[in-house]
Protein backbone atom coordinates (compact mmCIF):
# COMPACT_ATOMS: atom_id res chain seq x y z
CA UNK A 1 0.00 0.00 0.00
CA UNK A 2 1.39 3.56 -0.87
CA UNK A 3 0.80 6.06 1.69
CA UNK A 4 1.23 9.57 -0.25
CA UNK A 5 4.85 8.66 -1.02
CA UNK A 6 5.50 5.94 1.38
CA UNK A 7 5.22 2.43 0.67
CA UNK A 8 3.89 -0.05 3.07
CA UNK A 9 4.45 -3.84 2.42
CA UNK A 10 1.87 -6.60 3.41
CA UNK A 11 1.30 -7.48 6.94
CA UNK A 12 2.13 -3.93 8.32
CA UNK A 13 -0.59 -2.52 10.19
CA UNK A 14 -1.18 0.85 9.21
CA UNK A 15 -3.49 3.45 12.12
CA UNK A 16 -4.74 6.95 11.79
CA UNK A 17 -4.15 8.62 14.89
CA UNK A 18 -7.24 10.50 16.17
CA UNK A 19 -5.80 13.89 16.16
CA UNK A 20 -5.66 13.15 12.40
CA UNK A 21 -8.86 11.66 11.59
CA UNK A 22 -10.71 14.38 14.23
CA UNK A 23 -9.59 16.99 11.74
CA UNK A 24 -10.61 15.01 8.64
CA UNK A 25 -13.39 17.49 6.84
CA UNK A 26 -14.96 14.06 5.20
CA UNK A 27 -16.05 13.30 8.87
CA UNK A 28 -16.29 16.61 10.84
CA UNK A 29 -17.90 19.98 9.71
CA UNK A 30 -15.01 22.83 10.27
CA UNK A 31 -13.07 20.31 11.92
CA UNK A 32 -10.06 22.65 13.35
CA UNK A 33 -13.07 24.33 16.01
CA UNK A 34 -13.77 23.42 19.41
CA UNK A 35 -17.98 22.76 18.86
CA UNK A 36 -19.24 20.18 21.46
CA UNK A 37 -22.82 20.45 19.95
CA UNK A 38 -21.28 18.59 16.96
CA UNK A 39 -22.36 15.45 19.01
CA UNK A 40 -25.57 16.22 19.64
CA UNK A 41 -28.78 16.29 16.88
CA UNK A 42 -30.23 19.74 17.23
CA UNK A 43 -31.88 21.98 14.94
CA UNK A 44 -31.25 24.81 16.24
CA UNK A 45 -27.53 24.31 15.61
CA UNK A 46 -27.68 22.85 12.50
CA UNK A 47 -26.62 19.37 13.54
CA UNK A 48 -28.37 17.10 12.11
CA UNK A 49 -28.83 12.82 12.47
CA UNK A 50 -26.49 11.98 9.46
CA UNK A 51 -23.50 14.30 10.85
CA UNK A 52 -23.44 12.61 14.18
CA UNK A 53 -23.72 9.28 12.76
CA UNK A 54 -20.86 9.70 10.28
CA UNK A 55 -18.49 11.36 13.58
CA UNK A 56 -19.45 8.38 15.91
CA UNK A 57 -18.48 5.85 13.15
CA UNK A 58 -14.61 7.52 13.16
CA UNK A 59 -15.07 8.27 17.03
CA UNK A 60 -12.44 5.21 18.41
CA UNK A 61 -11.10 6.80 21.30
CA UNK A 62 -9.76 3.13 22.54
CA UNK A 63 -8.49 2.53 19.15
CA UNK A 64 -9.43 -0.17 16.64
CA UNK A 65 -7.23 -3.76 15.56
CA UNK A 66 -4.47 -5.48 17.35
CA UNK A 67 -3.41 -2.43 19.11
CA UNK A 68 -7.30 -1.46 21.12
CA UNK A 69 -7.44 -0.97 24.49
CA UNK A 70 -7.83 -3.97 26.12
CA UNK A 71 -9.97 -2.04 29.10
CA UNK A 72 -12.23 -0.58 27.01
CA UNK A 73 -15.62 -1.57 28.55
CA UNK A 74 -13.95 -1.20 32.14
CA UNK A 75 -12.66 2.95 31.19
CA UNK A 76 -16.41 3.70 29.98
CA UNK A 77 -17.81 2.71 33.10
CA UNK A 78 -15.51 4.27 35.31
CA UNK A 79 -15.43 7.28 32.71
CA UNK A 80 -19.50 7.55 33.13
CA UNK A 81 -19.61 7.40 36.87
CA UNK A 82 -17.11 10.23 37.38
CA UNK A 83 -18.98 12.15 35.16
CA UNK A 84 -22.14 11.53 36.62
CA UNK A 85 -20.68 11.82 39.94
CA UNK A 86 -19.38 15.04 39.21
CA UNK A 87 -21.84 16.93 37.44
CA UNK A 88 -24.73 15.30 39.82
CA UNK A 89 -22.77 17.31 42.88
CA UNK A 90 -20.77 20.00 41.03
CA UNK A 91 -21.84 23.46 38.91
CA UNK A 92 -19.69 23.79 35.79
CA UNK A 93 -18.84 26.50 33.35
CA UNK A 94 -15.98 27.08 30.93
CA UNK A 95 -13.35 29.61 32.05
CA UNK A 96 -12.65 32.20 29.16
CA UNK A 97 -10.75 30.69 25.62
CA UNK A 98 -8.84 28.50 27.18
CA UNK A 99 -7.29 27.10 23.94
CA UNK A 100 -4.60 28.45 22.02
CA UNK A 101 -5.24 30.74 18.49
CA UNK A 102 -5.24 27.96 16.13
CA UNK A 103 -2.89 30.44 13.62
CA UNK A 104 -0.11 30.00 16.44
CA UNK A 105 -0.16 26.28 16.48
CA UNK A 106 -1.02 25.29 12.81
CA UNK A 107 -0.63 27.94 10.56
CA UNK A 108 -2.95 27.26 7.67
CA UNK A 109 -6.21 26.20 9.95
CA UNK A 110 -7.58 30.40 10.26
CA UNK A 111 -7.92 31.94 13.49
CA UNK A 112 -10.43 30.57 15.78
CA UNK A 113 -9.43 29.00 19.52
CA UNK A 114 -8.28 25.24 19.81
CA UNK A 115 -7.25 23.19 22.24
CA UNK A 116 -3.63 23.32 22.59
CA UNK A 117 -1.85 19.05 21.97
CA UNK A 118 0.69 17.85 23.89
CA UNK A 119 2.87 14.93 23.46
CA UNK A 120 2.07 11.84 26.15
CA UNK A 121 2.26 8.18 25.26
CA UNK A 122 -0.54 9.18 22.66
CA UNK A 123 -1.99 12.73 23.13
CA UNK A 124 -3.21 14.62 25.18
CA UNK A 125 -5.18 18.17 25.15
CA UNK A 126 -4.83 20.97 26.66
CA UNK A 127 -8.42 22.19 27.49
CA UNK A 128 -11.37 23.55 27.74
CA UNK A 129 -10.80 24.78 31.02
CA UNK A 130 -13.78 24.63 33.90
CA UNK A 131 -14.22 25.83 37.19
CA UNK A 132 -16.20 23.79 39.37
CA UNK A 133 -18.65 24.72 42.82
CA UNK A 134 -21.01 22.85 44.76
CA UNK A 135 -24.59 22.78 43.64
CA UNK A 136 -26.85 24.52 45.87
CA UNK A 137 -27.66 22.40 48.99
CA UNK A 138 -24.57 19.89 48.32
CA UNK A 139 -23.16 18.55 51.19
CA UNK A 140 -26.22 20.27 53.66
CA UNK A 141 -27.80 18.17 56.02
CA UNK A 142 -31.12 18.49 56.81
CA UNK A 143 -33.13 17.16 59.35
CA UNK A 144 -36.79 16.38 59.00
CA UNK A 145 -39.55 15.72 62.04
CA UNK A 146 -42.72 14.26 60.52
CA UNK A 147 -40.86 12.69 57.23
CA UNK A 148 -42.29 9.33 56.67
CA UNK A 149 -45.57 11.10 54.75
CA UNK A 150 -47.34 14.39 53.28
CA UNK A 151 -45.18 17.17 53.65
CA UNK A 152 -42.20 15.85 55.58
CA UNK A 153 -41.83 12.97 53.19
CA UNK A 154 -42.24 15.23 50.13
CA UNK A 155 -39.41 17.84 51.44
CA UNK A 156 -37.15 14.58 51.98
CA UNK A 157 -37.37 13.70 48.88
CA UNK A 158 -36.87 17.31 47.03
CA UNK A 159 -33.79 17.66 49.54
CA UNK A 160 -32.57 14.21 48.82
CA UNK A 161 -32.75 15.46 44.72
CA UNK A 162 -30.65 18.43 45.74
CA UNK A 163 -28.23 16.22 46.78
CA UNK A 164 -28.70 16.69 50.69
CA UNK A 165 -27.59 14.17 53.09
CA UNK A 166 -30.77 13.44 54.98
CA UNK A 167 -31.64 12.58 58.73
CA UNK A 168 -35.83 11.60 58.99
CA UNK A 169 -37.51 11.16 62.15
CA UNK A 170 -40.97 10.34 63.06
CA UNK A 171 -42.90 8.36 65.95
CA UNK A 172 -42.07 5.09 64.49
CA UNK A 173 -38.90 3.07 63.65
CA UNK A 174 -41.27 0.84 61.57
CA UNK A 175 -41.77 3.38 59.42
CA UNK A 176 -38.60 5.61 59.31
CA UNK A 177 -37.33 2.44 57.88
CA UNK A 178 -39.73 1.81 55.70
CA UNK A 179 -39.72 5.44 54.51
CA UNK A 180 -35.92 5.20 54.31
CA UNK A 181 -36.58 2.52 51.70
CA UNK A 182 -38.92 4.10 49.37
CA UNK A 183 -36.27 6.78 49.35
CA UNK A 184 -33.81 4.96 48.31
CA UNK A 185 -35.83 3.11 45.56
CA UNK A 186 -36.64 6.37 44.08
CA UNK A 187 -32.72 8.11 44.48
CA UNK A 188 -30.23 4.98 45.09
CA UNK A 189 -26.73 5.98 46.35
CA UNK A 190 -28.67 8.94 48.44
CA UNK A 191 -27.40 9.51 52.22
CA UNK A 192 -30.22 9.00 54.40
CA UNK A 193 -29.83 7.83 58.42
CA UNK A 194 -33.65 8.17 60.26
CA UNK A 195 -34.18 7.54 64.30
CA UNK A 196 -37.52 7.15 66.02
CA UNK A 197 -38.50 10.39 68.45
CA UNK A 198 -41.55 10.78 69.78
CA UNK A 199 -42.92 14.19 70.19
CA UNK A 200 -45.74 13.30 72.39
CA UNK A 201 -44.65 12.13 75.46
CA UNK A 202 -43.38 13.89 78.78
CA UNK A 203 -39.99 13.42 78.03
CA UNK A 204 -40.17 15.20 74.76
CA UNK A 205 -37.13 17.31 75.59
CA UNK A 206 -34.65 14.43 76.38
CA UNK A 207 -36.41 12.77 72.55
CA UNK A 208 -35.62 15.71 70.77
CA UNK A 209 -31.96 16.27 72.76
CA UNK A 210 -31.08 12.35 71.96
CA UNK A 211 -32.42 12.51 67.72
CA UNK A 212 -30.13 16.22 67.41
CA UNK A 213 -27.03 13.73 69.25
CA UNK A 214 -27.50 11.00 67.10
CA UNK A 215 -28.10 13.06 64.11
CA UNK A 216 -24.84 14.55 64.62
CA UNK A 217 -22.79 10.97 65.27
CA UNK A 218 -24.43 9.52 61.98
CA UNK A 219 -24.08 12.24 59.26
CA UNK A 220 -22.29 15.16 60.68
CA UNK A 221 -23.57 18.75 61.87
CA UNK A 222 -27.11 19.34 60.96
CA UNK A 223 -27.81 22.54 58.77
CA UNK A 224 -31.49 22.59 58.17
CA UNK A 225 -33.81 21.13 60.75
CA UNK A 226 -37.84 21.05 58.77
CA UNK A 227 -40.51 20.52 61.49
CA UNK A 228 -43.84 18.79 59.36
CA UNK A 229 -44.76 16.85 62.62
CA UNK A 230 -48.42 16.41 63.40
CA UNK A 231 -50.74 13.95 64.96
CA UNK A 232 -54.99 13.67 64.43
CA UNK A 233 -56.49 17.08 64.04
CA UNK A 234 -57.95 18.37 66.50
CA UNK A 235 -61.34 19.56 64.64
CA UNK A 236 -64.48 19.71 66.97
CA UNK A 237 -67.48 21.94 68.50
CA UNK A 238 -66.40 24.32 71.10
CA UNK A 239 -68.90 22.80 73.46
CA UNK A 240 -66.70 19.39 73.05
CA UNK A 241 -63.35 21.43 73.93
CA UNK A 242 -62.02 20.76 77.44
CA UNK A 243 -58.57 21.15 79.32
CA UNK A 244 -56.93 17.72 78.48
CA UNK A 245 -57.79 18.45 74.80
CA UNK A 246 -56.62 21.89 74.35
CA UNK A 247 -53.39 20.45 76.01
CA UNK A 248 -53.52 17.68 73.54
CA UNK A 249 -53.69 19.23 70.57
CA UNK A 250 -50.50 21.90 71.59
CA UNK A 251 -48.13 18.98 72.18
CA UNK A 252 -47.09 18.39 68.23
CA UNK A 253 -48.32 22.01 67.18
CA UNK A 254 -46.42 24.09 69.51
CA UNK A 255 -44.70 23.20 72.66
CA UNK A 256 -42.46 20.44 70.47
CA UNK A 257 -41.66 23.01 67.64
CA UNK A 258 -40.64 25.37 70.29
CA UNK A 259 -38.29 22.83 71.62
CA UNK A 260 -37.07 21.47 68.64
CA UNK A 261 -36.34 25.53 68.17
CA UNK A 262 -34.41 25.50 71.62
CA UNK A 263 -32.46 22.60 71.44
CA UNK A 264 -31.89 21.96 67.96
CA UNK A 265 -30.50 25.60 67.61
CA UNK A 266 -27.20 24.33 70.22
CA UNK A 267 -26.65 21.74 67.35
CA UNK A 268 -26.53 24.36 64.26
CA UNK A 269 -23.73 26.17 63.30
CA UNK A 270 -24.46 29.55 64.40
CA UNK A 271 -24.75 31.79 61.13
CA UNK A 272 -27.49 32.48 58.47
CA UNK A 273 -26.83 29.50 56.51
CA UNK A 274 -28.29 27.33 59.56
CA UNK A 275 -32.14 27.16 59.23
CA UNK A 276 -35.47 26.31 60.96
CA UNK A 277 -38.54 25.56 59.52
CA UNK A 278 -41.47 25.33 60.99
CA UNK A 279 -45.25 24.61 59.56
CA UNK A 280 -48.29 26.76 59.94
CA UNK A 281 -51.40 26.58 58.01
CA UNK A 282 -54.07 28.93 56.26
CA UNK A 283 -56.29 28.86 59.64
CA UNK A 284 -54.60 31.11 61.45
CA UNK A 285 -55.88 33.64 59.40
CA UNK A 286 -58.79 32.62 57.87
CA UNK A 287 -61.35 31.05 60.49
CA UNK A 288 -63.17 27.55 59.91
CA UNK A 289 -66.27 26.57 61.91
CA UNK A 290 -64.82 24.32 64.60
CA UNK A 291 -61.43 24.87 63.98
CA UNK A 292 -60.52 26.89 67.00
CA UNK A 293 -57.77 24.95 68.58
CA UNK A 294 -55.98 24.59 65.28
CA UNK A 295 -56.62 28.04 64.86
CA UNK A 296 -54.89 28.88 68.35
CA UNK A 297 -52.06 26.79 67.63
CA UNK A 298 -51.20 27.67 63.76
CA UNK A 299 -51.50 31.46 64.89
CA UNK A 300 -49.14 30.88 67.53
CA UNK A 301 -46.47 29.12 65.64
CA UNK A 302 -46.76 31.70 63.10
CA UNK A 303 -46.08 34.79 65.88
CA UNK A 304 -43.55 32.39 67.69
CA UNK A 305 -42.11 31.67 64.38
CA UNK A 306 -41.17 35.38 64.02
CA UNK A 307 -39.77 35.84 67.77
CA UNK A 308 -37.96 32.81 67.48
CA UNK A 309 -35.95 34.03 64.27
CA UNK A 310 -34.36 37.33 66.89
CA UNK A 311 -33.92 35.09 69.59
CA UNK A 312 -32.28 32.51 68.11
CA UNK A 313 -30.29 35.34 65.34
CA UNK A 314 -27.89 34.56 63.40
CA UNK A 315 -29.70 31.18 62.71
CA UNK A 316 -32.78 31.75 60.36
CA UNK A 317 -36.38 30.83 61.56
CA UNK A 318 -38.78 30.49 58.84
CA UNK A 319 -42.43 28.73 58.25
CA UNK A 320 -44.54 27.38 55.66
CA UNK A 321 -48.04 27.67 55.74
CA UNK A 322 -49.81 25.37 53.82
CA UNK A 323 -53.57 25.22 52.69
CA UNK A 324 -55.38 22.11 51.77
CA UNK A 325 -52.99 19.53 50.74
CA UNK A 326 -53.15 15.91 49.58
CA UNK A 327 -51.89 14.31 52.39
CA UNK A 328 -52.40 11.59 54.72
CA UNK A 329 -53.27 13.95 57.60
CA UNK A 330 -56.71 13.76 56.31
CA UNK A 331 -57.57 9.83 56.08
CA UNK A 332 -58.48 10.29 59.74
CA UNK A 333 -60.88 12.99 59.59
CA UNK A 334 -62.63 11.94 56.58
CA UNK A 335 -61.80 8.01 56.39
CA UNK A 336 -64.40 7.60 53.35
CA UNK A 337 -62.20 7.82 50.19
CA UNK A 338 -64.91 8.65 47.99
CA UNK A 339 -66.13 11.78 50.70
CA UNK A 340 -62.44 13.06 50.48
CA UNK A 341 -62.49 12.81 46.75
CA UNK A 342 -65.81 14.91 46.55
CA UNK A 343 -64.51 17.71 49.13
CA UNK A 344 -60.95 17.59 47.49
CA UNK A 345 -62.76 18.56 44.03
CA UNK A 346 -65.33 20.70 45.87
CA UNK A 347 -62.42 22.88 47.45
CA UNK A 348 -60.69 22.20 44.25
CA UNK A 349 -63.40 24.66 42.24
CA UNK A 350 -63.10 27.08 45.03
CA UNK A 351 -59.94 27.60 45.07
CA UNK A 352 -58.00 30.36 42.67
CA UNK A 353 -55.76 28.05 41.51
CA UNK A 354 -58.21 25.27 40.42
CA UNK A 355 -56.67 22.53 42.25
CA UNK A 356 -55.74 21.12 45.90
CA UNK A 357 -52.02 21.07 46.43
CA UNK A 358 -49.74 18.28 46.18
CA UNK A 359 -47.58 17.83 49.40
CA UNK A 360 -44.60 18.04 46.31
CA UNK A 361 -46.01 21.67 45.46
CA UNK A 362 -45.30 22.89 49.08
CA UNK A 363 -41.77 20.96 48.92
CA UNK A 364 -40.11 23.97 46.81
CA UNK A 365 -41.46 26.49 49.84
CA UNK A 366 -39.64 24.59 52.32
CA UNK A 367 -36.46 24.24 49.73
CA UNK A 368 -36.54 27.55 49.30
CA UNK A 369 -36.28 28.50 52.95
CA UNK A 370 -33.61 26.74 53.35
CA UNK A 371 -31.57 28.00 50.36
CA UNK A 372 -32.02 31.66 50.66
CA UNK A 373 -29.95 32.95 53.62
CA UNK A 374 -31.58 36.21 53.63
CA UNK A 375 -35.03 35.11 55.01
CA UNK A 376 -35.69 35.64 58.02
CA UNK A 377 -39.03 35.23 60.03
CA UNK A 378 -41.10 35.15 57.62
CA UNK A 379 -44.05 32.98 56.86
CA UNK A 380 -44.60 31.81 53.63
CA UNK A 381 -48.31 31.49 52.30
CA UNK A 382 -48.26 28.26 49.62
CA UNK A 383 -52.32 28.02 49.49
CA UNK A 384 -53.87 27.54 46.26
CA UNK A 385 -54.85 31.40 46.96
CA UNK A 386 -57.25 30.35 49.83
CA UNK A 387 -56.64 33.04 51.18
CA UNK A 388 -58.40 35.21 48.66
CA UNK A 389 -61.78 32.97 48.68
N1 LIG B 1 -52.28 18.47 54.86
C1 LIG B 1 -52.86 19.65 54.90
O1 LIG B 1 -53.88 19.90 54.24
C2 LIG B 1 -52.29 20.74 55.77
C3 LIG B 1 -52.80 22.03 55.65
C4 LIG B 1 -52.29 23.03 56.44
C5 LIG B 1 -51.31 22.76 57.37
N2 LIG B 1 -50.84 21.48 57.49
C6 LIG B 1 -49.84 21.21 58.51
O2 LIG B 1 -48.71 20.58 57.93
C7 LIG B 1 -48.09 19.73 58.89
C8 LIG B 1 -47.82 18.38 58.27
O3 LIG B 1 -49.03 17.84 57.83
P1 LIG B 1 -49.09 16.56 56.86
O4 LIG B 1 -50.32 16.73 56.07
O5 LIG B 1 -47.79 16.36 56.20
O6 LIG B 1 -49.34 15.41 57.96
P2 LIG B 1 -49.10 13.84 57.89
O7 LIG B 1 -49.06 13.37 56.48
O8 LIG B 1 -50.09 13.21 58.79
O9 LIG B 1 -47.63 13.67 58.51
C9 LIG B 1 -47.40 13.87 59.86
C10 LIG B 1 -46.03 13.35 60.24
O10 LIG B 1 -45.87 13.54 61.66
C11 LIG B 1 -45.39 12.32 62.23
N3 LIG B 1 -45.84 12.16 63.60
C12 LIG B 1 -47.09 11.87 64.05
N4 LIG B 1 -47.08 11.73 65.38
C13 LIG B 1 -45.81 11.94 65.79
C14 LIG B 1 -45.16 11.93 67.05
N5 LIG B 1 -45.83 11.67 68.17
N6 LIG B 1 -43.84 12.18 67.11
C15 LIG B 1 -43.13 12.42 65.98
N7 LIG B 1 -43.68 12.45 64.76
C16 LIG B 1 -45.00 12.21 64.66
C17 LIG B 1 -45.96 11.25 61.32
O11 LIG B 1 -45.16 10.09 61.37
P3 LIG B 1 -45.45 8.79 62.30
O12 LIG B 1 -46.91 8.51 62.25
O13 LIG B 1 -44.59 7.76 61.63
O14 LIG B 1 -44.95 9.15 63.67
C18 LIG B 1 -45.82 11.89 59.96
O15 LIG B 1 -44.52 11.68 59.47
C19 LIG B 1 -49.03 19.73 60.10
O16 LIG B 1 -48.56 20.64 61.06
C20 LIG B 1 -50.34 20.22 59.53
O17 LIG B 1 -51.15 20.83 60.50
C21 LIG B 1 -51.30 20.48 56.70
C1 LIG C 1 -10.67 6.66 29.12
C2 LIG C 1 -9.70 5.80 29.39
C3 LIG C 1 -8.85 5.08 28.34
C4 LIG C 1 -8.62 5.39 27.04
C5 LIG C 1 -9.18 6.57 26.24
C6 LIG C 1 -7.74 4.39 26.52
C7 LIG C 1 -7.26 4.36 25.21
C8 LIG C 1 -6.34 3.43 24.73
C9 LIG C 1 -5.77 3.45 23.42
C10 LIG C 1 -6.06 4.51 22.35
C11 LIG C 1 -4.94 2.41 23.30
C12 LIG C 1 -4.09 2.04 22.09
C13 LIG C 1 -2.75 2.68 22.24
C14 LIG C 1 -1.85 2.46 21.04
O1 LIG C 1 -2.33 2.04 19.97
O2 LIG C 1 -0.66 2.67 21.17
C15 LIG C 1 -4.98 1.70 24.57
C16 LIG C 1 -4.26 0.57 24.84
C17 LIG C 1 -4.27 -0.08 26.03
N1 LIG C 1 -5.01 0.26 27.14
FE1 LIG C 1 -6.28 1.79 27.30
N2 LIG C 1 -7.46 3.49 27.50
C18 LIG C 1 -8.12 3.86 28.63
C19 LIG C 1 -8.12 3.24 29.84
C20 LIG C 1 -7.43 2.07 30.12
C21 LIG C 1 -7.44 1.38 31.39
C22 LIG C 1 -8.26 1.85 32.64
C23 LIG C 1 -6.64 0.30 31.27
C24 LIG C 1 -6.28 -0.75 32.27
C25 LIG C 1 -6.99 -1.03 33.35
C26 LIG C 1 -6.12 0.29 29.92
C27 LIG C 1 -5.27 -0.66 29.42
C28 LIG C 1 -4.74 -0.64 28.12
C29 LIG C 1 -3.77 -1.60 27.63
C30 LIG C 1 -3.19 -2.77 28.41
C31 LIG C 1 -3.50 -1.23 26.33
C32 LIG C 1 -2.52 -1.94 25.36
C33 LIG C 1 -3.27 -2.96 24.58
C34 LIG C 1 -2.33 -3.68 23.61
O3 LIG C 1 -1.42 -3.07 23.05
O4 LIG C 1 -2.57 -4.88 23.43
N3 LIG C 1 -6.64 1.36 29.24
N4 LIG C 1 -5.85 2.34 25.41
Amino acid sequence: MKIRESFYPAGVYVGVPNFAVFRNEEYFNRPHEYLPERWIVDSSTGTDEEQVKLARSVFKPFSIGPRHCIAQRLAVKEVSYVIAQLVYLLDFRIVGESGKLARDILPDVGSHVVMEQIDVFTSLEKGPMVEWRPRDGAGKHVLILGATSGLGYAVAKAALAATASLTISSSSAERIDATIHKLHASLPNSEIKGYACNLAGENVEQEIEQLLQRAEAGSGKVDHIIYTAANSLPVMPVQDITREKIISAGQLRFVAPILVAKIGSRYLSSGPESSITFTSGTIAEHPSPNWTLMAGYMGGISSATRNLALDLKPIRVNAVSPGLVDTELWNQLVPNAEEKAGMFQHLAQKHPTGRVAKPEDLAESYLYLMKDINITGQIINSDSGALLM
